[in-house]
């Protein structure tokens, strides 16, 4: 009788979209749906059948002319065990279908292909088994796909809206993640209508936990590929910087790493970017705060200089600016992604 009802409550959901939530795009959503359904039509039912209960007592029992007042009932059996009885089943069918639809979202499944997402401040990034990354997520359709969560700072939540999951990023700890996503995304990312998703336009990732200063553009976007078309895109991100030039290379870095999140090179340097613009600075100098120093020394912008700010950010801070930069360790990024970022700054004119 309980999977009839579970089918039941998962016919609730339409199947597609509904009026809280985007299309449902995984194996998840139409449960979690159908169970939020349940519980918002359930308390809409139970809203109006006390209102309009209450309503009728104030107009037959108000205080009027004639009208004697009788003593209060001390108890009545039947009416107390029906109150008890039936919201206690209710209570209960929400608990078992919520607590086995988490359990289940809890445990990824073995043969599961495994995804690790690394959040800081503010940006995410994505690492695949054969040594690729991205700064978007790519997963294959039709298959489990496990996600190890891990934040370099912070508390960050990762969250998926069209997948219905949503999960912690702690610093010092991993936690876990999974999905099936139903079927594949067009690569195309011009805005059809967000309320069907009838285009299958690649899904919106938040971060779902406020982090600091730019926490709001913590976004970014979910493809989903067949599973052959993932096979090609997830072997050319591995090589990503064969065949380019080091400038070209480079750019790519500077997109990838989230660098763009917090440096312009438009030489906007308002408050909107955490860190400096980087355009036109290569052999410049600037001034710096040293780590435990506290005057500041001018350093030129080289080689060696930028190797040392991406490796150890507060090494040398910028005067004016705080020191909040995350540390590229060499399995964030590797040297030769470094090489290609410098390639790039001295082109940025
Ligand atoms: Cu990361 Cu909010």
């Amino acid at each position: 009788m309980l999977p009839l009802l579970a089918d039941g409550l998962s016919l609730l959901a339409d199947g597609s979209s509904t009026f809280f939530f985007p299309p449902e795009e995984s194996t998840f959503a139409a449960n979690v749906d159908g169970l939020f359904d349940f519980i918002y039509w359930l308390s809409a039912a139970f809203f109006v059948a006390i209102v309009a209960v209450m309503i009728y007592f104030v107009l037959r029992y108000h205080q009027r002319a004639g009208h004697v007042e009788q003593p209060s009932a001390s108890h009545h059996d039947i009416l107390e065990i029906t109150w008890s009885v039936i919201p206690s089943i209710l209570v209960g069918f929400i608990f078992f279908f919520g607590f086995t639809n988490y359990l289940n979202m809890r445990e990824p499944p073995e043969n599961a292909y495994e995804i690790t997402v690394a959040a800081k401040q503010w940006s995410w990034e994505f690492f695949y088994p054969n040594g690729a990354s991205s700064d978007e997520l790519h997963i294959p359709a039709g298959r489990p796909v496990k996600f190890t969560l891990q934040s370099a700072d912070v508390l960050h939540s990762f969250y998926i809206p069209a997948f219905r999951i949503k999960m912690d990023c702690v610093p010092q700890r991993y936690t876990y993640s999974w999905v099936v996503a139903n079927r594949a995304t067009n690569e195309d990312t011009s805005d059809g209508d967000a309320k069907t998703n009838d285009d299958h336009s690649p899904y919106d990732l938040f971060c779902a936990e406020y982090c600091g200063q730019d926490h709001s553009v913590m976004i970014t976007k979910v493809y989903v590929h067949e599973q052959g078309e993932f096979d090609v895109w997830v072997e050319n991100a591995a090589n990503y910087l064969e065949g380019k030039s080091p400038a070209e290379g480079g750019q790519l870095v500077f997109k990838k790493k989230g660098c763009t999140q917090c440096h312009s090179i438009d030489g906007d340097n308002s408050a909107k970017f955490a860190g400096p613009a980087l355009n036109g600075q290569w052999g410049t100098e600037r001034n710096v705060i040293p780590r435990g120093a506290s005057s500041p020394e001018t350093v030129v912008m080289d080689d060696n200089y930028v190797r040392e700010s991406v490796r150890e950010p507060n090494a040398k801070v910028v005067v004016g600016r705080k020191p909040v930069m995350p540390a590229f360790t060499p399995a964030l990024l590797k040297d030769d992604e470094i090489t290609a970022l410098i390639a790039y700054l001295k082109s940025l004119k």
